[in-house]
């Protein structure tokens, strides 16, 4: 995902195992002092006189520093503040590192701080929270910025005024919920901007239009769900974007087609389910896409990928359900080199696919449950006549299908052993057995099937309905049917409910797969569809009163402020996925913090207060009832630390497992609660629940505000963190 950054810490290790020679000055204690290579931010070389003071708990900067000192190590020491005068002295001090210490205040490091020819400065894994507007303006030549992993929740807007050489700014991996375009104003050479791993759900419109020479931008990690059509305006000079590991629903195309120069573009891990026609078009410089690991996507459509004259590399890898390409996916794709598809869902790949790519050099197919009849002949032993597409792992490319070829390698059968046409087969991946909606909701389900002669899809409704989807006319105007065998349902009410199967039917036999559609009756009290938190300027406001204070793997410390006790509040919350169940729970009056536990690690949760709200409480009074906007922020928990093999051993065990046990606690607090509401207890009320294993649901309750734990107040300095 981050390979820019991965090449740019490659290059440091280098330059750290690089020769180095002794540098003959007084060094300060313990200290390293020495001549090593060093790579200024836009490549130059030096050598550089560096003195090395990393990993030595130093709480002081060593003195007196070497005159000539260009790099100064001083990563993973006990730095909180830092005397501007030590290093005054050092007119070619260039590369600063900071990393790893216990800065909090930008102001401590970057005040009075003079240095003219300082180019880089890390500030990596410190804990700074907010940067103040100007915070490094006395760094007029710094072209290197690194501030990932810090706690950042504010930036002022003018806060990188002064920095217009900056080349390379890295604020990933903090706690920043809103992108402010401001910020970019200053930074008119940047090349490199990293700003993933922030639970941001929206960017905002135009917002880096400043950004001209701009030429990587890595958004990966965020809790992205779609992009404004302007979002990427004015990255003129974009080659490089990132959306690795977001919540996209589908193809942000129309803003990635005004980014005109791109190069690189990676989509994997989101929630896309779909490639449709055109979502990928026109996109005249694009060399590599990436497709991958996604674990929705089931269909890639007619002409989902079109007119991309420059694209030499496709990789749609390690999507489990992926079982269609449609024949003619892919358009005017004219140099694509290498198609990357394996450890799909998919039963083969269509000799029409394989004709439309007249300068494909090789595929890769294995880990698919291939089908070696009828539309694989073009891989058959004997059927490579024209060209010769290259088998990427040959020896893993087997058959799965029919049971006679089982286990043999597609390579080494021979066209005569394939049936030379075939059965439909609908896969079990494409098509779920169970879905469920919301009453008035929008329905798509989705039918796929190849085989030769092609065949005919069409559905059976739950009242007996079949019109053949090539007549396309429904008794009701409930039922639409789309291109490829895709049934929609609009408006969705229970009538709808029931099975559905969809035939796949050509001249010799047919395939049926059927889906379970529950409906679920629409509430009383109004709740608003996830999807329509993604539109209008609403998504962009920041709501001061409900914070993450901390978060962990497995738990987060929410806290809020709310002027007035209201009685009955409530705290919900669940993971931004498709199918994740929700939670929610019951708030004591005069408690502004909650500790939620039993988090998956790595997750974005979206987690809402609801103000004197009492579901399901018949006698409130009608004041109490008049239901508050909920507050609603999201956050992501900690990954897993390394290493993350074999991390997805049994999800649903241990979901299912955390559901029943958060059911149990929901219960002992209803029981719990019947008294909670009386005001009898006293405000420092500290309730702690444990049911078996470790499962702690733990509620804390502050006095008046001027008893908030210091923490709290270090945090809730700035209004908008
Ligand atoms: C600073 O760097 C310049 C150019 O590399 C060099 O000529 C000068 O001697 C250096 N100054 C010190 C104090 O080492
Ligand atoms: C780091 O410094 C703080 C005070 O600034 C001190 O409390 C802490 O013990 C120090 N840690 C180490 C490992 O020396
Ligand atoms: C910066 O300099 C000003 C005046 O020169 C002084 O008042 C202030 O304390 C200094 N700040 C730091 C952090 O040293
Ligand atoms: C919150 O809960 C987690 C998990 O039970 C625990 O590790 C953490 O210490 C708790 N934090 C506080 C402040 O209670």
């Amino acid at each position: 995902p981050d390979l820019t950054l991965y090449l740019f810490l490659l290059l440091r290790v280098c330059v750290c195992v690089c020769v180095s020679l002794p540098w003959h000055v007084p060094c300060p204690g313990r200290c390293v002092c020495h001549i090593k290579p060093w790579f200024s931010p836009d490549s130059v070389y030096h050598e550089a006189p560096t003195v090395d003071c990393n990993d030595l708990l130093l709480t002081g900067l060593p003195w007196p520093l070497p005159f000539g000192t260009h790099t100064l190590h001083l990563q993973g020491n006990n730095l909180s503040e830092m005397d501007a005068g030590v290093l005054h002295g050092l007119p070619n001090l260039t590369d600063l590192d900071l990393s790893q210490n216990h800065f909090s205040h930008v102001r401590a490091i970057a005040q009075n701080l003079s240095l003219p020819s300082l180019l880089s400065l890390h500030l990596e894994e410190n804990h700074l929270s907010h940067l103040p507007e100007a915070s490094f303006s006395s760094l007029l030549a710094l072209q290197e910025l690194l501030l990932s992993h810090n706690n950042l929740c504010s930036i002022a807007p003018g806060a990188f005024t002064g920095l217009s050489s900056l080349l390379r700014l890295h604020i990933n991996n903090n706690r920043l919920t809103t992108i402010n375009p401001m910020w970019f104003g200053p930074l008119q050479n940047l090349e490199v901007l990293m700003l993933g791993g922030n639970p941001v759900e929206t960017l905002p419109e135009q917002g880096f239009l400043a950004l001209k020479s701009l030429r990587s931008l890595i958004l990966g990690g965020m809790g992205l769900r779609g992009l404004a059509d302007n979002a990427l305006d004015g990255l003129e000079g974009l080659e490089s974007l990132s959306f690795y590991d977001n919540l996209l629903i589908k193809v942000p195309s129309r803003a990635l087609r005004r980014v005109k120069g791109l190069k690189f573009l990676d989509l994997n891990k989101n929630r896309i389910k779909v490639i449709n026609t055109g979502d990928v078009r026109d996109m005249v410089h694009l060399k590599e896409l990436g497709l991958n690991n996604m674990e929705e996507l089931m269909s890639i459509e007619r002409a989902a990928l079109e007119n991309l004259p420059e694209l030499t590399k496709l990789e749609i890898t390690n999507n489990p359900r992926l079982s269609f390409i449609h024949p003619q996916a892919f358009a005017q794709l004219s140099r694509l080199e290498s198609l990357m598809l394996n450890s799909n869902c998919l039963s083969t790949l269509h000799h029409r696919t394989m004709s439309s790519l007249p300068r494909l050099q090789e595929v890769s197919l294995h880990s698919n449950p291939l089908r070696c009849d009828c539309l694989f002949h073009w891989a058959a032993r004997d059927q490579r006549t024209s060209r010769v597409v290259r088998f990427i792992q040959p020896q893993a490319t087997l058959c799965s299908e029919p049971p006679e070829l089982k286990a043999r390698r597609v390579r080494e059968v021979s066209s005569g052993e394939m049936s030379a046409s075939c059965l439909p087969t609908i896969p079990t991946a494409s098509l779920p057995s169970n879905v469920g909606v919301r009453e008035g909701g929008k329905l798509l389900l989705h039918c796929r099937a190849l085989a030769d002669p092609q065949p005919q899809l069409y559905w059976v409704t739950p009242s007996g309905d079949s019109p053949r989807w090539s007549q396309g006319d429904f008794a009701t105007k409930r039922y639409w049917l789309l291109p490829e065998g895709t049934l929609e349902i609009r408006k969705v009410t229970p009538r709808e409910a029931g099975l559905y199967t969809c035939i796949a039917e050509n001249t010799l036999g047919a395939d049926t797969r059927s889906v379970t559609v529950a409906v679920q009756r629409r509430q009383k009290t109004r709740r608003r569809a996830p999807a329509s938190d993604l539109k209008g300027p609403s998504v962009l406001r920041v709501e001061t009163s409900l914070k993450v204070m901390e978060s962990g793997e497995h738990y987060a410390i929410l806290s809020w402020q709310n002027r007035r006790n209201y009685p009955s509040t409530r705290l919900s919350w669940q993971a931004v996925s498709s199918d994740a169940p929700a939670y929610s729970t019951r708030i004591l009056a005069g408690t502004h913090s909650f500790n939620l536990t039993h988090l998956q690690a790595g997750t974005f949760y979206r987690v809402c207060l609801h103000l004197g709200t009492s579901e399901g409480s018949k006698h409130n009074s009608k004041r109490s009832k008049a239901s508050r906007k909920p507050q609603c922020i999201s956050f992501r928990t900690k990954q897993v630390a390394e290493p993350r093999a074999s991390l997805q051993l049994s999800p649903e065990l241990t979901s299912t497992a955390a559901t029943l046990l958060m059911i149990l606690v929901l219960i002992l607090m209803l029981l719990a609660g019947q008294g909670w509401d009386s005001g009898k207890h006293p405000s420092a009320l500290f309730q702690e629940i444990k049911s078996h294993k470790s499962l702690v649901i733990m509620q804390k309750t502050h006095g008046s505000n001027k008893n908030q734990p210091k923490r709290s107040e270090k945090l809730l300095f700035h209004h908008d963190c």
